[in-house]
């Protein structure tokens, strides 16, 4: 049956092909500014700086930035340096050689929400960040690879926490990815780490995120004075990636997919291409 209107199954949305149309839409805007974003990093960039370009870069595409005054949120972005987790707050602090910053993106859009971050690399990375962040970011890959109707939620999870944990790192469990439509965070709840064959099953124009914190050390994160700004419990790494997603079918769509590669970010294509 056609309808205007998404509808929900179980408690997952299903979006009709014009939501889906318009997730198209705000999502190449979020990936827009996110590659934008990676032109201008550099030492002595504050993030600050990168909140600035980002609100204003959002409200010339039309578009509003989802943080600014989300429950509270003070900014535009989220911008998560070295230790930081998640839901680092923009202000003075400037970015230093060595390095790496997540900064997360979502933008709305007609009413939709498109939500994707990167980690990028501030000058030469040390070899543990690199490690951190490029298994980060084949997680992501691997979760999205999980991605098709029939398919369960848990896979997902599964995929993320077999490949980071064998490659000597840890999946924060505390954040999780989401369902998002005109919510932002919505359910399902999509964790980062999983059973395979558990979970909801996933239908075709269901829309979430799959986003995985991996860290170098625990997994466990804490919550500073400011209530919003996650840190590992260690004070070692995190990185993370972060994008929108479509189950269809056969697959998935990368709803958030670049139209060029990331600056800063992707400079070791290889990395695990080896073996
Ligand atoms: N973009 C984040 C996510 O991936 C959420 C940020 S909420 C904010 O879900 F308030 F911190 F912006
Ligand atoms: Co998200
Ligand atoms: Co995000």
């Amino acid at each position: 049956m056609k309808r205007a209107l998404g509808f929900r199954s179980g408690a997952i949305e299903i979006k009709s092909a014009k939501e889906v149309d318009a997730m198209r839409e705000v999502g190449r805007l979020a990936a827009d500014t996110l590659c934008k974003v990676g032109q201008l990093i550099r030492p002595g960039l504050t993030t600050e700086d990168i909140n600035t370009f980002v609100h204003r870069e959002t409200l010339r595409l039309g578009a509003t930035p989802a943080p600014l005054n989300y429950r509270g949120f003070p900014k535009s972005v989220c911008t998560s340096i070295n230790e930081v987790v998640c839901h680092g707050i923009p202000g003075p602090r400037a970015l230093q050689q060595g390095d790496i910053i997540n900064v997360d993106v979502t933008h709305i859009y007609k009413g939709y929400f498109g939500d994707t971050s990167a980690t990028f690399y501030v000058g030469e990375p040390s070899d543990e960040a690199k490690h951190v962040t490029e298994v980060s970011r084949r997680s992501l890959q691997l979760g999205l690879e999980q991605v098709r109707a029939g398919a369960r939620l848990g896979d997902i999870g599964a995929a993320i926490q077999e490949f980071a944990e064998g490659q000597g790192c840890s999946v924060v469990r505390d954040f999780v990815g989401h369902g998002i439509g005109r919510i932002f965070h919505d359910e399902p709840k999509v964790s980062h780490v999983g059973q395979w064959g558990r979970g909801a099953r996933l239908k075709a124009g269901m829309t979430f995120t799959i986003e995985p914190m991996i860290n170098v050390g625990t997994y466990e994160v804490r919550i500073l004075d400011d209530d919003w700004t996650a840190i590992t419990a260690d004070g070692k790494l995190s990185a993370q990636f972060e994008h929108t997603v479509l189950v269809t079918e056969s697959g998935y769509e990368i709803l958030t997919a670049r139209a060029e590669p990331l600056q800063n970010s992707e400079l070791f294509g290889e990395y695990f291409a080896a073996g």
